[in-house]
């Protein structure tokens, strides 16, 4: 949700904002700009309506020199996207530019105020008026552009990331956050920042995560400083990035999607590496182990978690309950931080986010905690917001997903869980060695599955050639695929606009089998063992309306084969492990469609990757 990138230092400051901005636009492209003090102390600021590549050609032919800059990606929130409502943003005297990550709730306040001492407005964001104030401030208090931040953001209400530049000092970069994430590159004479890793991994390994309501100094000249909004000075925590740069690259494929679907054999590999043994025979999570008593003695389990990870989250629930006896509630962080709900002191909460950012789930963390809950997270990003606030967790390390539609990360979450349901479930003496261990089995073998899934893409491109313009879907699913179908109907809906609906299949009776006509294709997961017979009687029900089913099946099922119009094949394994494979043709699936569609698969409009706003 919206980019940020910064550079001050020794080389040209242009490339290094553009290569940035082009990491990071799945966060958000529909308006870019770029703030540049050149070397005779003038400020330039570019900026337009549409993504970076659009950028690039504005600026051509003009100055983008100069060794210090600000650059942004914006995901509109105030203001429609255009080219005035893109940033940075500059005060109206030209002094002083701002990019901005976030919403700034008492903006009509501040503007009424600023307009009555004689303030003029070009754009509609609050962002403008963030970066008047601060002007404002600076000149009424007669202080330093980094006094002037610090004041105006203790005044501010809403959720922020910031870069300021200031035109009279070519040497510093001020930066600030609350709710919105920042990152800091430490080089040689210059510094990085950005609102992810992802620009920063190719120059330097040496990074701080700034905290909530702290702000820099990034001066060439200094070290860094950080301080927060009651000026007491913050240590500075150095970190090791660990991420890969060639990891941040499309590698041959045409989209980060397809790249992303097809490295889950890999990514599943990384996540139970050096967890699971050799053998198959033990699975060890230090967040569990470390914290074994309150996980024993758990009353409930609440998942929190959005989008995709709510999915996963619900595919949990089956887990912990069937494995763990624990009582499970799943919940969308959204609905949660706005209820008052109800939260022992010996319930655990699990986060599940693969941004670790999103704005609802932190807020959703910070409610259960101040409730007194334990709260545990599985995050993707390491160092993530969320993975700092709650009390400990699992990372899936899958590795940086840059498609905005999640595909590795819901297979890394949900092989998190199988490994937390297994691990409890043992320490519990609820599981007998053979069920544990023929689970652990499976997951040791899912990396080669999933390339048997894999190897079906071009039947899938083939069924969803026949399939693209269809105007919906029903995906339906039991028991632990009946998320798996809603998490393939997102998949759909995200990437080729295609209305989908992932519903039980056995629910289906209650409302939409009205909808069932030779127009709306059905895709039904039949690939679980316990319910086979039930999701059985559920085709037929859709063939006998005249529906057209695509059934994933097991491999070898002959009977599902003979009542579909098109079956999916994926290889055989143990019931909980079923929705690893189950889901890997229908991200293929709606993948195909989308690029047959002519869609924008890694960046589908409107949808941002990282929600840091609620
Ligand atoms: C956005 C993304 C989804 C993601 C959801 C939750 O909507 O587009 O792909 O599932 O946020 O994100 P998180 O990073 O918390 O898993």
């Amino acid at each position: 949700m919206c980019g940020i990138v910064g550079y001050v230092g020794n080389k040209d400051a242009y490339p290094i904002l553009i290569k940035g901005l082009h990491r990071l636009e799945y966060r958000g492209y529909d308006s870019a700009g770029v703030a540049l003090i050149n070397p005779v102390g003038k400020l330039n600021v570019y900026k337009t309506k549409g993504k970076v590549a659009e950028l690039e050609h504005f600026v051509t032919n003009k100055d983008v020199s100069g060794t210090i800059g600000i650059a942004h990606t914006r995901w509109a929130t105030h203001g429609e996207p255009s080219d005035v409502n893109a940033h940075p943003h500059y005060s109206e005297n030209g002094q002083i530019a701002l990019i901005h990550n976030g919403i700034i709730e008492n903006y009509g306040v501040l503007k009424t105020m600023l307009m009555g001492k004689g303030y003029t407005f070009r754009s509609d964001t609050d962002t403008e008026v963030l970066v008047q104030f601060i002007d404002y401030l600076r000149n009424e208090n007669q202080c330093t552009l980094f006094e002037a931040v610090q004041a105006a953001l203790n005044q501010v209400i809403g959720a922020y990331a910031i870069a300021v530049l200031d035109k009279d000092n070519n040497n510093e970069i001020i930066a600030a956050r609350k709710s919105s994430p920042l990152v800091i590159g430490i080089g040689d004479g210059e510094y990085f920042l950005a609102s992810d890793a992802t620009p920063i991994v190719e120059y330097v390994q040496n990074v701080v995560y700034l905290n909530d309501g702290e702000i820099a100094v990034i001066n060439r000249n200094k070290p860094l400083k950080i301080v927060n909004l009651d000026n007491i000075e913050s240590k500075i925590d150095i970190r090791k990035l660990e991420m890969n740069i060639s990891e941040l690259e499309k590698g041959g494929y045409p989209h980060f999607m397809l790249k992303e679907i097809f490295e889950q054999p890999r990514t599943i590999t990384d996540c139970i590496r050096g967890r699971i043994n050799l053998e198959g025979t033990e699975v060890i999570l230090s967040g569990i182990l470390d914290n074994k008593d309150r996980f024993l003695n758990a009353r409930r389990i609440i998942f929190v978690a959005c989008g995709t990870s709510w999915h996963a989250g619900l595919i949990g629930e089956y887990l912990f309950e069937d494995f763990c006896g624990i009582e499970v509630k799943v919940e969308y962080a959204s609905e949660f931080r706005y209820r008052n709900p109800v939260i022992h002191n010996d319930d655990i909460v699990i986060a599940i986010s693969q941004s670790g950012e999103t704005a609802d789930t932190l807020a959703a963390i910070e409610l259960a905690k101040s409730k007194g809950a334990f709260v545990y997270g599985i995050c993707n990003v390491v160092g993530s917001s969320i993975a700092r606030a709650t009390h400990s967790g699992t990372y899936i390390h899958v590795g940086p997903e840059i498609g905005v539609a999640s595909t590795k990360a819901f297979t890394g979450q949900v092989t998190v869980l199988v490994m937390m349901a297994m691990m409890i479930a043992r320490l519990k003496g609820r599981i007998d060695d053979a069920k544990y261990r023929e689970v652990l089995k499976g997951l040791l073998v899912m990396p080669e599955k999933i390339k048997e899934a894999l190897a079906q893409h071009e039947h899938i491109k083939d069924v969803s050639a026949i399939f693209t313009y269809a105007h919906n879907f029903l995906y339906l699913g039991r028991g632990c695929n009946y998320p798996t179908a809603m998490e393939g109907a997102l998949k759909l809906k995200e990437i080729s606009y295609i209305h989908a609906e992932g519903y039980p299949a056995a629910e289906m009776k209650h409302g939409p089998i009205a909808l069932i006509d030779n127009e709306m294709p059905t895709i039904v997961i039949a690939t679980n063992v316990s319910i086979y017979e039930k999701t059985i009687s559920n085709i037929q029900e859709i063939k006998s309306r005249g529906g057209k089913v695509i059934a994933v099946v097991t491999t070898g099922d002959s009977v599902v084969s003979k009542m579909a119009d098109h079956c999916i094949w994926v290889p055989e394994t143990t019931e909980c492990l079923t929705p690893l494979l189950s889901s890997i043709p229908l991200q293929l699936f709606a993948y195909y469609i989308a690029v047959n569609k002519g869609r924008d698969v890694d960046q589908p409009r409107n949808l941002a990757k990282s929600v840091t706003v609620e």
